[in-house]
């Protein structure tokens, strides 16, 4: 029987998606014995181990249920494996006005895309080598605030901080700790058309990109991934300007698709 105690993993959240399945896919080139792909979608994880073969196994886990996170800690008390890469990428965004947004969306939004990936640092640690790595997808948008993308940007900045602090804490275990932050990327993420008008998603790049850039970044040691020349100059931009200012370039901008006529 093969052994299952202290067999090297990826963890990977969101890896049905965009920018989850780029990370799938070159996890294979690295050294683990297994894929540990999280999503909701049983039959888009099954598509995913059809495509890249065996060493993905499929988890299907909603990550905005507390309980269904934690379940990922008994998995990994029983099977004992020694994580090299933990890929907390899963994630919601909604564009719209706060009084859009439910009380139910507002507390999953903020679950999938803060605690789950707290939560998830937290239970993977004790299983992780000098060498491992934990990339967390944080975003551009975490830059400044954003009027009416605002909940979305600011679980972002949360995601960004806790991030850059945590890799200095686990400087001295030799686990790095990348915030991964891109600017549009194609994928389902994205709303096409808002109100009727095709949005302009300016500088925009592949997940592929992203995926790629991010785990060099990772292996280098860098605190932070910032992908293509658009978004890196967006950063110093939101470094040099007040924040009001930023706000209100983005609210200008998008006056287009209806928001603030
Ligand atoms: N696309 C962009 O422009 C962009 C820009 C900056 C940052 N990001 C960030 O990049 C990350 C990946 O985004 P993407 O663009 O690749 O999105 P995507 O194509 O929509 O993929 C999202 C992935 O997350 C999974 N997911 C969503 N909600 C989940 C939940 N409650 N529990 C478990 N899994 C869940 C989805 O699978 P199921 O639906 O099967 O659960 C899917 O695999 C996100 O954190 C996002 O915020 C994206």
């Amino acid at each position: 029987m093969e052994k299952q105690e202290g067999r090297r993993i990826a963890i990977i959240t969101g890896a049905s998606g965009g920018i989850g399945r780029e990370f799938t896919k070159l996890m294979l080139m690295e050294n683990v014995d297994e894929i540990w792909a999280i999503a909701r979608n049983p039959s888009r994880l099954a598509a995913l181990k059809e495509e890249y073969g065996d060493k993905v196994i499929e988890i299907v886990k909603d990550l905005s249920e507390p309980e269904e996170v934690h379940s990922i800690e008994r998995i990994l008390q029983e099977k004992k494996p020694i994580i090299d890469f933990l890929i907390n990428n899963a994630g919601v965004a909604r564009m719209g006005a706060c009084e859009e947004f439910s009380v139910e969306e507002t507390e999953a939004a903020v679950y999938v895309n803060c605690s789950a990936v707290a939560v998830l640092c937290s239970m993977c640690i004790p299983y992780m080598k000098a060498g491992s790595r934990i990339l967390n997808i944080s975003s551009a948008s975490s830059f400044q605030p954003l009027p009416y993308l605002n909940l979305y940007a600011a679980t972002k900045v949360f995601v960004r901080s806790y991030s850059r602090a945590l890799n200095a804490e686990l400087k001295k275990k030799g686990i790095t700790v990348t915030a991964v932050c891109p600017g549009w990327v194609d994928t389902e993420l994205l709303i096409k058309e808002i109100n009727g008008k095709k949005v302009k998603f300016k500088g925009m790049v592949s997940a592929k990109k992203v995926a790629g850039k991010a785990l060099r970044d990772a292996k280098r040691g860098k605190d932070m991934s910032v992908c293509g020349m658009h978004v890196k100059y967006e950063h110093v931009l939101a470094k040099l300007f007040p924040q009001k200012m930023s706000m209100r370039t983005w609210i200008y901008r998008i006056r287009e698709y209806g928001y603030e006529k």
